[in-house]
């Protein structure tokens, strides 16, 4: 009913979430709020609809850090050198909240590729959440996100500002951010790097299918696609999918 409510009155569409972990947020909320009830909780929204916007950013979790993972980036690197060095790319990190994935992929570019090639490559950073897509331009960020950072790429491409870590303008520069939602929106065609973590966890398997089928339209054959380490291909994909490397969250996709 009040996912329901959320998507008549926003155009947010929860329905097709894990159940389980978005009920747990949206308690989250109640709890926060002392409100005892479901029905409660769906009036208080009547009355005072900016916790439309305070639910929604709860609903959508925004958890990250540069290179998480880091062993992905490293595998990431020595298949760009491999293979595409002096390639113009057309990259998409998918669901990049507050922008620390995108500049990884925006650095980690920065070493791998020739200087022709990176000057012309775009990396397209998209999200559901508008307000984390502005403080993901702002590119300002704590200490604790910059745990995998080493010390030479911390000092290539970050500055000091006020107690927080600003990624540079050249970096920056590589990164175009919009908004995007996934589950409705047609997404990006003719990319060769597709980043998309830790999305499909939220989802139930329908729409994992639903959308990986987006995700496949949008990857050129031979691309590589990065999903999360607890995200897997949904069967009707796998044929079209090898993976790189051992640990299964990079794929190539078959030409
Ligand atoms: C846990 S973060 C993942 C950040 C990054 N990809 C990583 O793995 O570190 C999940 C992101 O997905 C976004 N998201 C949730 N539903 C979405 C949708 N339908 N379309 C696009 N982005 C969505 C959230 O706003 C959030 O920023």
């Amino acid at each position: 009913m009040l996912l329901e409510k959320i998507y008549n009155e926003r155009g947010w569409d929860f329905r097709n979430y894990k159940r389980s972990s978005v009920m747990r947020r949206v308690s989250k909320r109640l709890m926060l709020l002392d409100i005892p009830s479901y029905g409660e909780y769906s009036g208080l929204l009547d009355r005072d609809p900016s916790e439309y916007d305070r639910l929604f950013a709860n609903l959508t979790i925004k958890v990250s850090e540069f290179f998480r993972e880091p062993e992905v980036f490293d595998r990431l690197c020595d298949a760009i050198k491999e293979n595409w060095r002096d390639k113009v790319l057309k990259v998409w990190c998918c669901g990049c909240g507050y922008g620390e994935e995108a500049y990884s992929i925006a650095m980690l570019l920065a070493e791998c590729l020739s200087l022709e090639a990176i000057s012309n490559t775009k990396i397209f950073a998209t999200d559901i959440d508008p307000e984390a897509l502005d403080a993901a331009r702002k590119a300002l960020y704590r200490d604790e996100s910059l745990k995998n950072v080493r010390p030479d790429v911390l000092d290539k491409y970050f500055t000091r500002t006020d107690g927080l870590y600003k990624v540079k303008y050249g970096i920056r520069n590589l990164v175009k951010f919009g908004v995007l939602d996934i589950v409705r929106s047609p997404s990006i065609s003719g990319v060769e790097v597709l980043f998309c973590r830790n999305l499909f966890i939220y989802f139930n398997k329908p729409l994992q299918a639903q959308v990986f089928e987006k995700l496949d339209y949008s990857l050129k054959p031979g691309g590589l696609l990065v999903l999360g380490k607890a995200e897997v291909i949904p069967p009707l994909f796998a044929h079209k999918y090898a993976p790189v490397g051992t640990r299964l969250s990079t794929f190539r996709k078959r030409t």
